[in-house]
């Protein structure tokens, strides 16, 4: 473990960021080019969500990050430090969880932990029990700690892995997919986990193909799609960049909508007394369209812009026919 890891070398090379790329480039033996040209900066104390369908280059990014499959092109620091390169100095102040955690079906989970420490030649043998079974806690694994691990469900194989992940301290974890396979209450979990994490100043990078996940708990956020980075900022300015929806609710939908194109407002969509519009652009004052209403006669009950959801500017970014339902 290395002195420079562990201090201010992030922020001195990296500007603060805890991960950065440089047109980092997968291309698989059999032709695929999964990561295409990716650029990627990922702030130190950020919760930062790797979105994308499925497919489109998260693990493949992920196992380049943690030096597990070597790049064709470009380049990864993490930490400040070149990966794979520095790999031995790196990785062990990452914990990491990516696409189903190897287990030993034939230990109980409190022993695959008890495997996992010690195969860590930086923790302490005299802490171990104490470490597993805090990390047990922390996933909600305690109840099932003593069952083999081949009789966990999905979601506990995930917790599982989860708490490997969590053994030590770590100033970075890096979780692909960390809610595969849970169900609503056990994604509530590890979101305010990850917050937890977060808290305690452990900067979370996660990838997901589940917006709503990502809207919830990351400050950050980077979008997929074939390989390629879409947009990476703020989650607050990804969601401002899409266009929110003018709704207005009148007991004369049809002319309002007529008056809405006629004051070059586009998409506009009737459902019963609501007529819903692509938001106008922002240097258009709302006042004057709502004014045209009123002149025109339209009975106007109701006039308001929905703010844009990150999914708005997801679809907006990726185009439609994307499944980002999960
Ligand atoms: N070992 C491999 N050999 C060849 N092609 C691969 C390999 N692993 C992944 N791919 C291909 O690379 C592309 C990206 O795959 P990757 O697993 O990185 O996507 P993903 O975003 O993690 O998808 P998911 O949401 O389904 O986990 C896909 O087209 C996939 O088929
Ligand atoms: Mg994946």
């Amino acid at each position: 473990m290395t002195d420079s890891v562990r201090a201010s070398a992030v922020e001195s090379a990296d500007d603060g960021a805890v991960i950065r790329t440089r047109a980092l480039t997968k291309r698989y033996r059999g032709g695929q080019l999964a990561v295409d040209g990716l650029d990627l900066t990922v702030p130190a104390g950020s919760v930062f969500g790797f979105l994308g369908p499925n497919g489109s280059g998260k693990t493949t990014t992920i196992r380049m990050l943690m030096g597990l499959i070597e790049p064709t092109a470009g380049a990864a620091r993490v930490l400040g430090h070149p990966m794979p390169r520095a790999a031995r100095a790196v990785l062990p102040h990452v914990g990491a969880l990516i696409e189903g955690p190897a287990l030993y079906g034939f230990l109980s989970g409190r022993d695959n932990l008890l495997r996992y420490d010690a195969a860590d030649p930086t923790a302490d043998p005299r802490t171990r029990r104490a470490r597993v079974t805090a990390a047990l806690e922390r996933v909600g694994l305690t109840a099932a700690a003593g069952k083999k691990a081949k009789a966990y469900s999905l979601g506990m194989k995930q917790r599982l892995g989860l708490a490997a992940a969590l053994l030590q301290p770590r100033r970075l974890l890096v979780l692909d997919e960390p809610t595969n396979g849970l169900d609503p209450q056990g994604m509530r979990e590890i979101r305010s986990l990850v917050r937890e994490l977060a808290a305690e100043g452990t900067t979370v990078f996660l990838s997901s193909h589940l917006l709503d996940e990502i809207e919830q708990v990351c400050t950050h956020a980077a979008v997929m799609a074939q390989g390629r980075l879409i947009v990476q900022g703020p989650v607050a300015d990804l969601a401002a960049g899409a266009r929110g929806r003018l709704v207005v609710t009148t007991p004369d939908p049809a002319e309002a909508a007529r008056v809405l194109k006629e004051q070059g407002v586009v998409d506009v969509v009737l459902a019963e007394d609501r007529v819903s519009a692509e938001a106008p652009p922002a240097d258009r004052d709302l006042a004057d369209v709502n004014s045209a209403l009123v002149t025109a006669g339209v009975r106007v009950r109701g006039f308001i812009v929905e703010r844009a959801s990150l999914e708005d500017a997801f679809v907006a970014l990726t185009g439609e026919g994307f499944d980002v339902a999960g």
